[in-house]
């Protein structure tokens, strides 16, 4: 008799082709979710010049890139996947944790001008040369970056446009881009990342040199005050020096500014409570070819140090350049001769957005930045940190479940080992939908 049994309906999440989403019927009451692998096969890649012909041409001999078209020679390597990517710019999107982390640290540098949107295809002359870098540089090889053709690539880090901000006259400036380099596959490595750079000069004149002694002492009484232990190294070393150029005074009172502004960032993204225990961060020797004394910066976290950011004094070639340079900012406006920055000595860093919100944001996959699925966006919201709610790698497949059950019903228990005999764990969640 029907009254004395309840009619059932269960819906089951999972991936697999083999498991079709059936529609809801008014009497549906569990939901049992799944997901299953997919395994690809590898193809065999394939040969260069094949690619290359994939790309979006022009014609046979163009490609278009950002609606701009470009011929390609034996130097291109840039592929489809790449150049899909150059419009995204997910730094600039507000509730995405790169622009939300984006945000924070241009907050905390409140009196530095904001730059962002700058195009993303370069000379090699501006990703290298003009910085400093040697012929032989491994950067450069065709290996490790993306090259359009022989006169452009895609940039491979936000340094490539200290010349031409510097020739602007900016003298305290953020700057925030997409950057391109080929790489291994892996949770912690995308060919396309964000960088931040960040650099400050001053003039090397009486109020100049007052300027950055001020700005010391008032940082370091904030620092001095604050939860955070600091594993120092001297601002200038043999083997760190600091450039013939320079008085070997100014160039330890900038190194000095950059290790005071480049902590209190630290403190404002990993600092606790006064009550949690003490940020810990160390200050490693490094080369660039583009700043001498140079850094590395490590912070202590769960346990292991990570690298946040490499830094250092801004070689002095890189203003000389800017003094040279035809300066077109903003980028698009018809070149003019720059105002130069002569007599100024400063400091700049280079970070890395997703290593840093990977950490904050606890998510665990580099690949997991460029998802356009809700169950990742929506999890987070303007100026705000939360943290990751993991969620399955498929896309999710439900499916109804219903079905005649004996008087007294059935425990959830029941159907649940009902569940893990057919599905094993390939159920993610089960849900009573309706009784
Ligand atoms: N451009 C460097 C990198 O990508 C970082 C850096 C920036 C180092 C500015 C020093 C100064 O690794």
């Amino acid at each position: 008799m029907i009254a004395d049994r309840f009619h059932q309906n269960f819906m089951v999440r999972g991936y697999a082709g083999s498991w079709h989403p059936s529609s809801h019927d008014q009497c549906s009451m569990l939901s049992v979710a799944t997901s299953t692998r997919l395994l690809l096969r590898r193809h065999r890649p394939l040969p260069l010049t094949g690619r290359i012909r994939n790309l979006h041409r022009a014609s046979s001999n163009e490609i278009s890139i950002l609606d701009q078209r470009y011929e390609v020679d034996g130097t291109t390597n840039i592929t489809q996947s790449i150049i899909a990517k150059l419009p995204l710019r997910l730094h600039n999107q507000p509730a995405h944790p790169l622009g939300i982390l984006r945000s924070k640290i241009e907050s905390h540098f409140h009196d530095f001008a904001r730059l962002s949107s700058v195009h993303p295809v370069v000379t090699p002359a501006k990703n290298f040369d003009l910085l400093g870098f040697p012929l032989d540089h491994p950067g450069r090889s065709a290996t490790d970056s993306y090259y359009i053709n022989k006169d452009y690539m895609l940039r491979t880090h936000t340094s490539a446009h200290e010349v031409e901000t510097f020739a602007a006259g900016q003298s305290k400036w953020l700057l925030t881009a997409d950057v391109y380099r080929r790489d291994e596959i892996d949770s912690s490595h995308y060919p396309v990342f964000h960088q931040m750079e960040g650099a400050r000069v001053f003039k090397t004149d009486k109020a100049g040199i007052e300027e950055v002694k001020a700005d010391n002492e008032r940082l370091s009484r904030y620092l001095d005050q604050s939860n955070i232990v600091i594993e120092d190294i001297p601002h200038t070393s043999p083997t760190n020096p600091a450039q013939p150029t320079h008085d070997p005074v100014h160039s330890e009172l900038v190194a000095l500014n950059l290790k005071l502004s480049t902590n209190s960032l630290l403190l404002k993204l990993f600092g606790g409570g006064a009550r949690d225990a003490p940020l810990q961060v160390r200050w490693i020797e490094a080369y660039f070819p583009f700043t001498s004394p140079s850094f590395e910066v490590e912070v202590l976290y769960q346990g292991k140090w990570l690298e946040i950011l490499g830094c250092g004094v801004v070689q002095q070639l890189t203003l000389d350049n800017a003094g040279k340079y035809l300066c077109c900012f903003p980028f698009s406006a018809q070149p003019h001769p720059s105002p130069g920055i002569p007599d100024n000595i400063g400091w700049a860093f280079g970070l890395g957005l997703e290593r840093i919100a990977m950490i904050l944001f606890g998510i665990p996959d580099i690949r997991l930045f460029w998802s356009t699925d809700p169950r990742f966006l929506s999890q987070f919201s303007e100026n705000k940190i939360t943290t990751f709610k993991p969620y399955s790698k498929y896309p999710a497949c439900f499916k109804d479940i219903s079905f005649w059950v004996p008087e007294g019903g059935v425990h959830e228990n029941d159907f649940c080992d009902l569940v893990r005999d057919v599905a094993g764990d390939l159920a993610e969640d089960v849900k009573i939908v309706s009784d």
